[in-house]
């Protein structure tokens, strides 16, 4: 069998390739992982990370997920929207502090009503986030779920250029257990299809060490990456939440965190090994199962960050999982520590650009030549 030393001298990597890599559990094969998917950051992209800041604007849901805190059927949580100005705050602030684009994620909400907020917000949003440096305003990401084509059009048209859905794991038999039966694995690719035909910069990704997921169901996420010409990947560690019908898996799931946490970072850095030019980001799962995973994450090849700016009343309302981490701000003295142990990595803030996954330009380019 190869090595991982082996597979890392290759310039293409197939799916054996990605378990063995998946694999590895010798702190110098790990290394070797973390060391290769470094080099394919710099070589791909550079050094830069890329901040957006995070607006959870409602926990309102249509959807009934069997792992999400936010799931429909929970009234144990407060439910709640943000109004515009409150949301313009927050773009304000990001705008301000020099991040060059904007998240909005919410609950999933397919009514003409919600998508006029949104669109009215996008414009203002836009609007006054307009400045020298920015002409266009910031960059707006949206995630908010799965919509009907015409809404995704809009939406793009109003000026919000990148979309994430994650696919959650790309085992249909898997996404079968974890959903209700009418959110179906099938209509989760019709919209991603949608949101790239349309012609958003397009992000998926999936949760680790969701209940009877394989290392060879992982490897096959990264290949699913890949073969959906994906730009922008987000995932991270499942986390338990307790009120959701899958609560009982707690104890046993609490065993295995220590795998869980070593098999995210594996997954963030084989994909930047394999995918090359697209966007990852460390997430806030990543943080919640370890206080060092957001910088660990960003160590094994993520380049996005995207901090929390969700007024802190409404924090304790959008708990996707439990124990959600809340230090998100790159502000005070944790972050000016965050930004020196960035620097003495040699990776730096990138401050007033947008920040578009490469991936995207060399996929479209591709199409038009
Ligand atoms: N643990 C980890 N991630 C979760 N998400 C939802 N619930 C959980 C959980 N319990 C993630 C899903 C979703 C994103 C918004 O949050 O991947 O796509």
């Amino acid at each position: 069998m190869k090595t991982i030393k082996d597979i890392l001298t290759q310039n293409e990597f197939g799916y054996d390739d990605i378990v063995t890599m998946l694999s590895a559990e010798r702190p110098d094969d790990i290394e070797l992982l973390r060391g290769a998917a470094d080099s394919s950051l710099r070589r791909n992209i550079g050094n830069k990370l890329y901040l957006r800041g995070l607006v959870e604007f409602s926990n309102i849901c249509t959807c009934n997920c069997l792992y999400c805190g936010i799931r429909r059927d929970n009234h144990g949580v407060k439910r709640y929207t943000l109004d515009e100005e409150e949301i313009l705050e927050a773009a304000r602030w990001t705008a301000g502090h020099g991040y060059g684009s904007f998240v909005l994620q919410s609950g999933q909400r397919n009514v003409a009503q919600f998508i006029i907020f949104l669109e009215k917000l996008i414009y203002r949003i836009k609007e006054e986030t307009a400045s020298d440096e920015l002409p266009e305003g910031l960059g707006i990401t949206l995630s908010v779920g799965e919509l009907s084509d015409a809404h995704y059009r809009r939406l793009y048209e109003a000026g919000a250029h990148r979309y994430l859905l994650r696919i959650e794991t790309s085992n249909p038999a898997i996404f079968e257990k974890i959903h209700p039966p009418e959110q179906t694995f099938e209509q989760r690719i019709r919209a991603l299809n949608s949101l790239k035909n349309i012609g958003y910069q397009t992000g998926t990704g999936v949760m680790i060490g969701i209940p009877g997921q394989t290392i060879e169901d992982l490897a096959r996420d990264i290949v699913f990456f890949r073969a959906m010409d994906i730009d922008m990947i987000g995932m991270g560690p499942y986390l338990v939440h307790r009120q959701t019908p899958l609560g009982g898996y707690f104890e046993r799931w609490a065993a295995l965190t220590d795998e869980i946490y070593q098999l995210s970072l594996k997954m963030i850095a084989v994909a930047r090994i394999v995918l090359g030019d697209v966007n990852i980001a460390s997430t806030t799962a990543l943080e919640t199962i370890r206080p060092e995973g957001k910088f660990e994450g960003i160590r094994f090849g993520a380049n996005v960050l995207m901090p929390v700016l969700t007024p802190h009343e409404h924090r304790s309302n959008y708990l996707l999982y439990d124990g959600k981490a809340m230090t998100d701000v790159l502000e005070g003295k944790k972050g000016e520590e965050f930004i020196k142990k960035l620097k003495s990595i040699d990776r730096e803030i990138a401050l007033g650009e947008w920040g578009d996954p490469k991936h995207y330009f060399n996929r479209t380019y591709a199409i038009k030549s």
